[in-house]
């Protein structure tokens, strides 16, 4: 049985992942960490630094880790603030957990990638699996080189590490935090509190979304993936829909035709012009079952009646 660890539990995926494992029998223990300080008790909560192998090796050891979920990252928008700060806390955090799988300190280990990995010579439509990959963020070019060390990790030493592409993930609680995709969880929050909202993104710009509980449910079943099954030892692409903020504005006037909302595209728009419309995922759909359950209207309707607005 698993003693899992999540590295970066208080963001927008580990909050919600938090919850989901801990309704699950399938594991003996629940471990999270964060570089917050300890805000809540009922939960097996630590601060732990995960640029620290130390620490972070300590931790794991005391407490018989085996299977670790690291989340940790800054995102696309904010990382371009400071492309090297965001490049040694994506990349550092990442080597401490392959230098843990390699030592064999932990068995198996989920990581995150993204369509940020993606530029603007890639298809814009269907975006296949192999493509040509220019990532224009720091983020971007994190998450790239991320994989690629995923894929030599698991090609040299054999560890399990098993990766996602996410599209821009929106849920309702948490918010992402620095993202190019933040308008879809923004919008809702000032549709809530009755204000204007000011999308940074333009109207017609169609990005690959997912919701959360998608994404929540597609790193449990590529974790619970049989190894022989897994072709692709970087990352998979995973799709569910596409999505303008024009289209969430349409949704959100139908309920409330007073709703106001107007787009001021800033330096976020170049970074979502150079991600993909659409994903093709045939290699998740094959080799783990992926399917996404909610699409477009699912998911307007689920955040709505999450925050009690429907
Ligand atoms: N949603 C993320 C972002 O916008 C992409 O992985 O940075």
């Amino acid at each position: 049985m698993s003693r899992i660890l999540i590295v970066g539990s208080e963001g927008q995926i580990g909050s919600q992942l938090s919850k989901a494992l801990s309704n699950r029998d399938d594991f003996d223990c629940l471990f999270l960490c964060d570089i917050k300080e300890k805000s809540r008790t009922d939960l097996n909560y630590f601060k732990v630094d995960a640029l620290s192998y130390d620490d972070l090796k300590k931790f794991i050891n005391d407490n018989k880790i085996n299977e670790v979920y690291h989340l940790a990252a800054i995102l696309s928008a904010k990382g371009e603030k400071d492309p090297m700060r965001t490049w040694n806390l994506n990349m550092n955090s990442l080597f401490n957990v392959l230098k843990l799988a390699k030592e064999g300190i932990i068995e198996k280990v989920f990581w995150p990638s993204s369509i940020a990995v993606f530029g603007n010579n890639n298809p814009k439509n269907d975006t296949p699996q192999f493509s040509d990959k220019e990532p224009i963020t720091s983020y971007g070019i994190s998450k790239l080189a991320g994989e690629n060390w995923c894929k030599y990790y698991n090609k040299t030493y054999g560890t399990d590490i098993r990766s996602i592409r996410f599209p821009g993930v929106m849920s309702y609680d948490t918010l992402s935090g620095g993202g190019t995709t933040d308008y879809a969880v923004e919008i809702f929050h000032s549709f809530k509190s009755k204000k204007k909202y000011t999308s940074f993104l333009d109207r017609e710009t169609t990005l690959p979304m997912i919701y959360i509980d998608d994404a929540i449910d597609g790193i449990i079943k590529l974790m619970r993936a049989s190894k022989k099954k897994l072709r692709i030892q970087s990352s998979y692409n995973l799709s569910s829909f596409s999505m303008s903020p024009k289209m969430i504005v349409e949704e959100l006037k139908k309920i409330d035709n007073k709703f106001q909302a107007d787009y001021a595209p800033d330096y976020r728009q170049t970074i979502a012009d150079s991600w993909p419309n659409t994903i093709d995922d045939t290699y998740a759909r094959e080799d783990w079952d992926w399917n996404s359950k909610y699409d477009f209207k699912k998911t307007i309707n689920h955040i709505l009646s999450k925050l009690a607005l429907i």
